[in-house]
């Protein structure tokens, strides 16, 4: 599959994507790699990491945070609760933000957007605050923006997000249950007013049941290109 900007996105399988730019950074959203069941063997070494982006706490977004930042040192962005506990963590490099604002990483420029979620972290038997849930809109060096919603039900704010930062691809959730399906996905195509969308959280458990098809159906009078790509597919 083809995008022709030079910019290559691998999915890593339920909400992980890991970005190779044409400056030759590299970029991890939402990283849950070694015990991701969706997650090849294949595509489990990561061989180097610049920026890490962190939406919410739950283990499935999170699992590989911490091992990680520990061997390549990456600037992390992610919310400030969370940017609190990997700081108690030993992780360097982190820089806490809050939604609305905007990071310059590595060259990238970040920008934290709303999700409606929830957050947290499971530390033994305690469950820790893990402050708001986010979106990211990325502006990569050639001006090429990709929005990454996070785990989020549909908001009409999207709409705004669509306005403001006119992404060219949106990776959204379909799998229902926890985030949007894929009848609230193709409505927030529609706020977005973007046309090419890559699916994501669904299909990693029996109960995230929403389909790229059922979202292509969907979306179809939209002109909305779906690139449902498998686990360990590069779009480049
Ligand atoms: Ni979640
Ligand atoms: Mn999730």
């Amino acid at each position: 599959m083809k995008l022709n900007n030079g910019i290559k996105i691998k999915y890593l399988g339920h909400s992980t994507f890991l970005f190779h730019t044409v400056e030759g950074k590299s970029l991890i959203i939402d990283p849950w790699i070694e015990t991701n069941p969706a997650c090849p063997d294949s595509a489990r070494d990561i061989d180097a990491l610049d920026m890490l982006l962190i939406t919410h706490g739950h283990s499935d977004h999170t699992g590989d945070v911490i091992s990680l930042a520990k061997k390549f040192k990456p600037q992390i962005a992610c919310n400030f609760e969370l940017s609190l506990w990997l700081g108690k963590k030993g992780v360097q490099n982190v820089n806490g933000m809050n939604k609305g604002g905007n990071i310059t990483l590595e060259g990238l420029k970040v920008t934290m957007v709303n999700a409606f979620h929830s957050s947290s972290v499971v530390e033994g038997d305690s469950v820790l605050y893990g402050g708001e849930p986010c979106g990211y809109v990325v502006q990569f060096e050639d001006g090429f923006k990709v929005y990454h919603a996070g785990d989020t039900c549909i908001f009409g704010d999207m709409e705004l997000i669509g306005e403001l930062y006119r992404p060219d691809l949106a990776l959204l959730p379909i799998g229902d249950l926890f985030t949007m399906g894929p009848e609230e996905a193709s409505h927030a195509c529609r706020l977005l007013d973007v046309k090419h969308v890559i699916p994501m959280h669904y299909g990693t458990f029996p109960p995230l049941t929403g389909t790229p098809e059922r979202l292509s159906e969907l979306t179809r009078d939209l002109g909305v290109e779906v690139l449902a790509l498998k686990p360990g597919e590069t779009l480049d």
